[in-house]
């Protein structure tokens, strides 16, 4: 337990540093785990920590074949998940998006049935694919999608227990009936100036408003589950609240997400975890009345 915590305390004192560290670094490629090379992918010993020893990983194949729901519960508090400002970062794995959603509401997030914490918002970050056919991390019955956002909050005061993370996971789906997106705009906009990987963070002094890429609404259905980080060190600290309802999206946002660099001089794609084993783990399903 100490050394998870100790792990789990360097990952976010160091998203924190990188925050203010004003030099700009880019990952010496080597030594950082990547997905799609033998040498540093998810069976590498590049993914340490808990990533092959851990029980309870993610992402997993959600299988769900129709249930009724365990249970029902008031819409999740993100309905104004919007900043005037936020910053963004290339880490050479994911774009990291953080910012501090203006509405009170939406900074916290409560446990849902999992645990009795109530979560600070922490980060944004995503998956995606190298095709429009593939990108999630979770499948939903087998089913992959173009992309996969993902809402992280932390439990401030209790950061050592499984509990200590939640991840919000919303799947994207290409669908070009859609146009443009205007939450993904302020992003999408910035990929150019975070085209290679660094540990600093750039400031945007743009409004943002991720709002609409949250399936918000009334019938919404949320499977939740216990599971991990999907990065090493791979801690088995996370509840997972994957909604199932994709989000459609326009290709060419996904297409921007995929000009920027990895750490080893390749763009930044398939960035995404296989799927790991359920093991004896239960999904609850959540519908919002
Ligand atoms: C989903 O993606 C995985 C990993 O790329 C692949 O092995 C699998 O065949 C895909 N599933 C479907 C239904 O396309």
């Amino acid at each position: 337990m100490r050394l998870k915590l100790s792990v789990l305390t360097t990952i976010l004192c160091c998203i924190v540093i990188a925050k203010e560290a004003e030099t700009v670094g880019i990952f010496s490629g080597p030594q950082e785990f990547c997905y799609t090379d033998m040498e540093c992918g998810p069976d590498s010993d590049k993914w340490d920590g808990f990533c092959h020893s851990g029980k309870r990983q993610s992402p997993i194949n959600l299988k769900v074949p129709y249930h009724s729901p365990s249970r029902y519960t008031h819409l999740l508090p993100l309905d104004r998940f919007q900043a005037d400002h936020f910053f963004i970062q290339n880490n050479g794995h994911t774009i990291n998006v953080d910012m501090t959603p203006v509405g009170e509401n939406s900074q916290f997030f409560p446990g849902h049935g999992l645990s009795f914490t109530k979560y600070k918002f922490s980060n944004v970050h995503f998956h995606w694919g190298a095709s429009n056919s593939e990108g999630s991390e979770h499948q939903l019955n087998s089913r992959n999608f173009s992309a996969e956002m993902h809402l992280t909050l932390r439990d401030a005061i209790n950061s050592g227990d499984p509990n200590a993370l939640a991840v919000v996971a919303i799947f994207l789906q290409v669908d070009d009936s859609v146009g443009p997106s205007p939450a993904l705009a302020p992003l999408v906009n910035a990929i150019d100036q975070i085209r290679e990987p660094h540990t600093h963070w750039m400031k945007v002094e743009t409004p943002i408003d991720l709002s609409p890429l949250i399936p918000m609404r009334h019938d919404a259905t949320v499977y939740s589950y216990q599971g991990s980080l999907t990065t090493p060190p791979c801690n088995s600290q996370v509840n997972w609240y994957v909604f199932g309802e994709p989000v459609p999206i326009w290709s060419s946002d996904v297409s921007a997400f995929r000009g920027v660099m990895d750490g080893r001089d390749a763009p930044l794609e398939n960035n995404r975890r296989p799927v790991q084993p359920m093991s004896d783990r239960r999904i609850e399903i959540i519908k919002f009345v």
